[in-house]
């Protein structure tokens, strides 16, 4: 069937978790994605492993809709086969460390000698230029560095690492976003291009509101968040709203580590809500008649609603709220999502199979195309497409195939 990337042919040298993200997401749309392992293999291959002989779940969630090939790229017959592969690709990817692919023989400039068309994409922790780019990094690093962490958590408590990964699959999805514009200005040009995404500024973009923040310090205090101890940077803010509106998360019976529904205290629903946690006395309180003195008497408010929530479960106060139209959402836990309809209806959590490891679940594709629906496919066993590649996509024979397996193309 066709869909979005149909005839986009992808060398995908990404390992661990920034790059595989990325090119798993290009392969849900329909790139033909040929992951090439050196012979020991991705390292999340062995990473955090809970079946013993079967690849992790690290690599599982990271790599489905790839085919692998290996390729001891500091082998002579390794390199040339590698370089037939960009004569016939649409996009190198990697996110190898700073000056790996140079010691290989393969940076930008000699790939797009090889290949003119070619887009190679990749993702360094501080780009190629600047007085941090010699640095590796990972998710927590970028994090750390991009200001995520300085802005998380509360603000009498340490830096708080976001659970969602930011650094790294936030990365990735820049770097899809990079790749599809160069793809479609090739089009025009004929010419491809080098992308790069430095996870430090991926972190900064999604951070994006700690910046408008940062600078409306300078013009005085900010009277949304919680906490009115500021300096001059951006204060972590805990669980306030982080908008214009207040908010916060309220916990609610029986009183589990999850047990909280986040409440937006949108001004035009203050009446309803105020109506229904507390009627007209509430209705009436000069502390909470309008959002000035409902910000600075929040914390007040959140005792009030927290009383009120003692008495409902999360999906029961989540009911009362939404009937009077205030946004609410329970904390979901992991538990929760594998086992939520919705979710199943969208196919964010989706069953597969596994050789190695029987039945395990991915992660759906978040874009949903009418004209090219995601079907997710188990991710490849280390080198399983090696010959399949070497035939179908370089018309390489059998002997010709046995001849470099000999010369220790594909192992250490
Ligand atoms: C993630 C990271 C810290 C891992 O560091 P690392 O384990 O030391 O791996 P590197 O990428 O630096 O090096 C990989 C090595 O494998 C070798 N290698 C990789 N593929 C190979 C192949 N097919 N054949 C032979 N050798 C290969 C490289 O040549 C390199 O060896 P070298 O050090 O002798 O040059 C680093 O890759 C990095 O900073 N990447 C960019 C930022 C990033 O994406 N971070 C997020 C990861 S989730």
């Amino acid at each position: 069937m066709d869909k979005a990337l149909s005839g986009i042919r992808i060398l995908d040298m990404t390992h661990v978790q920034a790059g595989p993200t990325s090119s798993q997401l290009m392969a849900f749309l329909g790139a033909d994605v040929i992951k090439v392992e050196s012979p020991w293999g991705d390292a999340t291959r062995k990473q955090l492993v809970d079946i013993p002989g079967a690849d992790s779940l690290y690599f599982t969630m990271l790599n489905c809709n790839k085919r692998s090939i290996t390729l001891n790229l500091k082998n002579d017959r390794g390199k040339e086969i590698f370089t037939k592969l960009i004569e016939c690709c649409d996009v190198v990817m990697e996110n190898f460390g700073p000056g790996v692919l140079d010691r290989l023989g393969f940076s930008w400039e000699q790939v797009q000698k090889i290949n003119p068309r070619i887009i190679m994409a990749s993702i360094k922790g501080f780009g190629t230029e600047g007085p941090y780019a010699a640095f590796k990094a990972y998710e927590n690093v970028a994090q750390a560095m991009g200001g995520a962490m300085s802005t998380s958590g509360f603000p009498d408590g340490a830096p708080v690492v976001t659970g969602a990964q930011i650094g790294d699959s936030g990365t990735g999805v820049h770097l899809m976003a990079g790749i599809l514009a160069a793809i479609i200005q090739r089009q025009r040009t004929g010419r491809g291009q080098y992308v790069e995404c430095a996870m430090m500024d991926c972190v900064m973009n999604l951070a994006r509101v700690k910046w408008r923040d940062h600078q409306r310090l300078d013009h005085g205090p900010l009277a949304e968040y919680s906490s009115q101890d500021f300096e001059d940077f951006t204060p972590r803010a805990g669980n306030d709203s982080g908008g214009g509106q207040l908010g916060n998360a309220i916990q609610c019976k029986p009183g589990g580590p999850n047990d909280y529904l986040y409440v937006v205290v949108q001004e035009h629903v203050w009446n309803a809500l105020a109506n229904r946690i507390g009627g007209e006395e509430l209705l009436n309180d000069p502390r909470f008649v309008n959002i000035d003195v409902r910000r600075q008497n929040q914390g007040e408010m959140w005792e009030l609603l927290t009383e009120f929530a003692g008495n409902y479960t999360k999906r029961e106060l989540m009911e009362i709220l939404n009937e009077i139209d205030v946004p609410c959402g329970p904390i979901m836990s992991t538990r929760d999502l594998a086992n939520d309809d919705h979710v199943k209806l969208r196919e964010m959590y989706v069953e597969l199979d596994h050789p190695q490891r029987g039945k395990w679940y991915n992660l759906g594709c978040p874009m949903k195309l009418s004209d090219s629906p995601v079907e997710v496919k188990r991710s490849p066993m280390l080198g399983e497409h090696t010959d399949e590649v070497l035939s179908e996509v370089l018309d390489y024979g059998g002997d010709e195939i046995e001849d470099l397996k000999a010369a220790g193309a594909f192992t250490r």
